[in-house]
């Protein structure tokens, strides 16, 4: 047998042993390469006469061509090959059936709560927050609250250490206290969040939740104060009127403080809120006591302002017509699906708070 024929034999046993690219770049360089076994049969070409020459040299090439070709061939293999594996190990599943049945409600506290804060955004306000364990100086002594304050006793505290160090706070109050230790003058936010006194009927359940709202500036004033509650309430109520008025009242962390009621009436069994001659208690305020501004590092000569706080719990009960408390916390599917809200159903000022 010529030579070209043996490397052509040569080759085919090696091709059918080739495992992966790593063998083939090999397998090449051998026949291929510039000093495989094509290359060196070309050099030989030299001994040969002019006739022998081309019949040896149109061979080898025929030879050189099949190798290439299978080479390339099998390249184009492993190459496939490999994105395959590829695509099988990034493959996303898109064929997921959607639910037909829509289960999911948004409970009206949460509801509630997004209404309010696209309420007081609207007027600059931005959200807060603070943990529901807090220390017995943020809830209490931080806002002014001395060691033999009745306010203490009054809270009806769920105190989680014998030394009542650490407690579920009373109310969202201490969030003012982290959040003016925690920045600097302005501070303009509210805090939504849950809150716990030991305490349990009809209209007072031991975890609810609160709004806290503060705004302090170099010259916030009461009316400040008057002016921002009278716009959340009748957002909030969607009426264009509302009824509303200051009384006195006592919190260890303002001065003066009051407590706001907002006028009402029955008609039909149903309440109308804004109009009438009935009162309802929503919320306590005032301005902000100058020993709570000292606490937490704001200097009460430069700065003042106001705070407030209010249950939301009642604000959705007053808005959605539900008439006891603890349904809220009792996990009733039926109950939920009834006065429960659509998960896309996002409130927003411009689209309307509630449809
Ligand atoms: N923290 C008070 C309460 O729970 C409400 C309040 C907040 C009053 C801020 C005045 C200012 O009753």
């Amino acid at each position: 047998m010529s030579d070209p024929d043996n490397i052509l034999n040569g080759f085919e046993s090696k091709f059918s042993l080739i495992k992966n690219k790593d063998d083939l770049q090999n397998l090449k360089s051998e026949f291929l390469g510039k000093n495989g076994s094509i290359s060196f049969q070309f050099k030989k070409m030299g001994s040969l006469n002019p006739e022998e020459r081309k019949i040896f040299a149109s061979k080898l090439n025929e030879i050189k061509n099949k190798i290439t070709f299978e080479i390339e061939k099998k390249l184009k293999n492993f190459e496939n090959n490999e994105i395959n594996e590829k695509l099988k190990d990034e493959k996303v599943d898109i064929t997921l059936p959607i639910r037909t049945t829509k289960n999911g409600k948004i409970h009206p506290v949460s509801q509630v709560i997004d209404e309010i804060s696209s309420i007081f955004s609207e007027i600059g306000f931005s959200v807060a927050e603070g943990p529901d364990v807090e220390s017995e100086y943020n809830n209490f002594t931080a806002l002014n609250t001395p060691e033999d304050h009745p306010a203490r006793d009054m809270h009806d505290t769920f105190y989680l250490d014998k030394d009542k160090k650490t407690l579920l706070r009373t109310h969202t109050s201490p969030v003012q206290i982290r959040t003016m230790l925690d920045g600097k003058p302005p501070f303009k936010i509210i805090v939504p969040g849950r809150t716990y006194r030991c305490d349990s009927d009809q209209t007072h359940a031991p975890m609810f939740h609160q709004l806290e709202g503060l705004h302090i500036d170099k010259d916030i004033t009461m009316g400040h104060l008057k002016g921002c509650l009278n716009y959340f309430i009748k957002e909030f109520f969607e009426v264009k009127k509302i009824k509303m008025r200051f009384r006195p009242s006592h919190f260890p962390f303002t001065e003066p403080s009051a407590e706001v009621d907002i006028g009402y009436k029955i008609e039909n069994g149903k309440i109308v809120i804004g109009e009438g001659d009935k009162w309802l208690e929503i919320l306590g305020c005032g301005m902000v006591h100058p020993n709570v501004l000292k606490n937490t590092k704001v200097d009460p000569n430069k700065f003042q302002g106001f705070a407030f706080g209010m249950g939301i719990d009642r604000l959705a009960m007053l808005k959605y017509g539900i008439n006891d408390l603890r349904a809220f916390f009792e996990t009733d599917y039926r109950w939920l699906n009834h006065f429960g809200f659509d998960p896309l159903d996002v409130p927003t000022n411009y689209r309307g708070l509630s449809r």
